[in-house]
């Protein structure tokens, strides 16, 4: 059932025609915490109504970045600038900066179909469609016309600690899986396709306990590999898994942005120490 194409291109889609793009991916890997991603002065508005408020922040690459906060703080809002989702709603304006490798995502010339799949999403209620558990990793490879091997497929499953539990049942619907193993499947389809950065938002909070630890774990593995940017509701999560934590108040405003242990341990602000320690929120 693998398909050949033997057109496929093995060149990495650039996200822009020009020589940055090439410049960019062959950047040699370095495992230093430098930045992949940054805002700056960050503003996102829905119609008149502003959801974020002059963000700025720098993620480190291969390293797990946490956002906390009530709800309706602006962090989802946030997660979807970052591969422009937002340019889906119509009501939103965003304004300010994101840079890529250096790059800004908002300029004319890039591309934000390739964007996403330089920058993966996983989303709250795990979304495989509705075929085989092989059709769902390859699916971002055969929209980019990209060959997919038996390999590409293991290896995907193998990164999502999922290929154990479905080695025998490729060929079987990926609705059948369990809400866990669903979700580890959606990030095995966002690793196909070899992205820099995955956003996830929530990824385990309609899951179980196990489930939930399983995906914990998955996540700090995969930071070895790959910038992981998690949007959490639960701080004991966002402590345990991320090494930075963007602490966002009401009114999209970010409060305070450092080490994890840091923000748990010895925040700068009191209304962050407030709200960790359950004061409101
Ligand atoms: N598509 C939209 N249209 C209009 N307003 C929106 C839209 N999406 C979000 N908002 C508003 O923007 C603000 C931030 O919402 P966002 O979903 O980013 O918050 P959140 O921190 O992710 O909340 P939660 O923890 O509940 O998921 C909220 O006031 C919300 O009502
Ligand atoms: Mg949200």
């Amino acid at each position: 059932m693998t398909e050949t194409q033997p057109d496929a291109t093995e060149e990495d889609e650039p996200l822009i025609s020009t020589e940055i793009a090439t410049e960019k991916s062959t950047g040699e890997s370095t495992f230093q915490a430098e930045t992949i991603l940054e805002t700056r002065n960050l503003e996102v508005y829905y119609g008149s109504e502003q959801a974020l408020q002059d963000v700025s922040l720098k993620i480190p690459e291969q390293q797990v970045t946490a956002m906390i906060g009530p709800s309706g703080c602006g962090k989802s809002t946030f997660l979807r600038c970052l591969n422009r989702m937002n340019d889906l709603v119509d009501t939103a304006r965003v304004e300010g900066e994101i840079l890529l490798d250096g790059m800004n995502l908002y300029s004319e010339d890039v591309d934000p179909v390739a964007l996403r799949r330089k920058i993966g999403m996983v989303f709250q209620h795990p979304n495989p469609f509705p075929k085989s558990i092989r059709d769902n990793v390859a699916y971002g490879l055969r929209v980019q016309n990209k060959e997919v091997t038996d390999d590409i497929i293991e290896q995907s499953l193998r990164r999502a600690a999922l290929w154990d539990e479905v080695k025998d049942q490729l060929d079987e619907s990926a609705l059948e899986l369990s809400g866990g193993q669903q979700q580890r499947l959606c990030i095995a389809r966002a690793i196909a396709v070899d992205p820099e950065v995955i956003l996830m938002d929530e990824p385990a909070s309609a899951l179980d306990p196990i489930a939930t630890s399983k995906i914990e774990d998955l996540i700090e593995e995969l930071a070895e590999e790959y910038t992981v940017v998690i949007v959490t509701h639960n701080m004991q999560q966002a402590a345990r898994i991320s090494d930075k934590t963007a602490v966002f108040l009401t009114g999209g405003e970010l409060v305070e942005f450092d080490e994890t242990d840091k923000i748990f341990e010895n925040p700068d602000s009191q209304r962050v120490e407030d709200y960790i320690t359950g004061k409101f929120g």
